[in-house]
């Protein structure tokens, strides 16, 4: 086996979503489309829970939180594929390329963890209404919130530091469009069994799949809560209070699991995959939660009512 050894890269460069060239133009625009509409989607709803009062509830922040996070992770995987498409220029240095890869998986680590932190918030607000604003203070979820952010820094640190030093490489041509962990080990010829097994524990054990337990067990407790109302009526209208939440779970869930579950055997089904991951999702959240929620949707009607009053 002939390997031809790149040790030291300065840059690497990535193919994008497809070589195909008649198909530039119709990704570009609905990339393009795709992040301009989960941009305003998620400024609005940031926006609506500053000015609104009535959102000044735990759920609404963390529901910021989440648009916060989507801002960030689509801007830091999709600025460089745009610019691909914009100026043709795949180029992305090293620095950029391990900035990359730090910024994405902090931020998609830390979409379920908040997710979680989004669950725990229903629990208590299901099953322990009457101490509700008591647990959930302002102190208690701003110290969430900030265990959120700094654990998913914290538990992707490790495996940043063992790429950042990966020290040969067999070509630095990406087959991706944005500079992905795991498209980078596929690449190295470095030693990458530690890495492995640290995305293993970390990324999936930790970040992945101990959320996925935790928002599982609170949610049956939710359910078996709502089971126990006796009017219908208590019973629909608790349960309305978390649908928004759990359409957002399931569907974050599902396609992390069509991501990295179902065996990719073209590596183009995993590319679509992933931008459907780092893309579309963080263009629906915002539009789950103001379609599916009546607090929300009020809120816009009075926010609209004044912006017609003050022109
Ligand atoms: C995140 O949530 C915390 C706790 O509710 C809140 O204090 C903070 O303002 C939120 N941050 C953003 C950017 O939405």
């Amino acid at each position: 086996m002939i390997k031809k050894n790149v040790t030291t890269v300065n840059f690497f460069i990535l193919k994008g979503i497809s070589d195909v060239p008649e198909l530039q133009v119709l990704i570009f625009s609905l990339v393009l489309l795709i992040y301009n509409i989960s941009l305003g989607g998620n400024l609005v709803i940031l926006l609506l829970v500053c000015l609104d009062s009535q959102l000044h509830t735990p759920m609404y922040f963390f529901l910021c939180n989440l648009s916060a996070l989507n801002i960030s992770s689509t801007t830091v995987t999709l600025h460089k594929i745009l610019s691909i498409f914009a100026i043709k220029y795949n180029v992305v240095s090293f620095n950029d390329c391990m900035a990359q890869v730090c910024m994405f998986s902090w931020l998609s680590g830390n979409e379920f963890i908040l997710l979680t932190a989004m669950s725990y918030d229903r629990y208590v607000a299901i099953c322990n209404p009457l101490r509700y604003l008591t647990v959930m203070n302002e102190r208690a979820c701003a110290g969430l919130a900030l265990f959120c952010w700094t654990f998913s820094l914290l538990q992707m640190l490790p495996a940043m530091v063992i790429v950042s030093r990966f020290s040969c490489y067999t070509s630095n041509t990406i087959d991706h469009f944005f500079c992905d962990m795991i498209a980078l080990i596929n690449l190295s010829c470095s030693d990458t069994s530690i890495l492995k097994l640290l995305i293993f524990t970390e990324g999936v054990l930790l970040s992945t799949f101990t959320p996925f337990l935790l928002t599982f067990i609170s949610y049956s407790f939710i359910i078996a809560t709502i089971l126990r109302i006796k009017s219908t009526n208590g019973r629909s209208k608790a349960f309305y209070t978390c649908s928004s939440h759990i359409t957002v779970v399931v569907l974050h869930y599902t396609t992390i699991v069509c991501q990295y579950l179902i065996p990719s055997g073209t590596f183009k089904s995993s590319k679509l995959l992933s931008l459907l991951n780092t893309a579309v999702v963080p263009m629906l959240n915002p539009i789950i939660y103001s379609l599916k929620n009546k607090e929300v949707k009020l809120a816009l009607c009075r926010k609209k009512k004044n912006f017609t009053s003050i022109l």
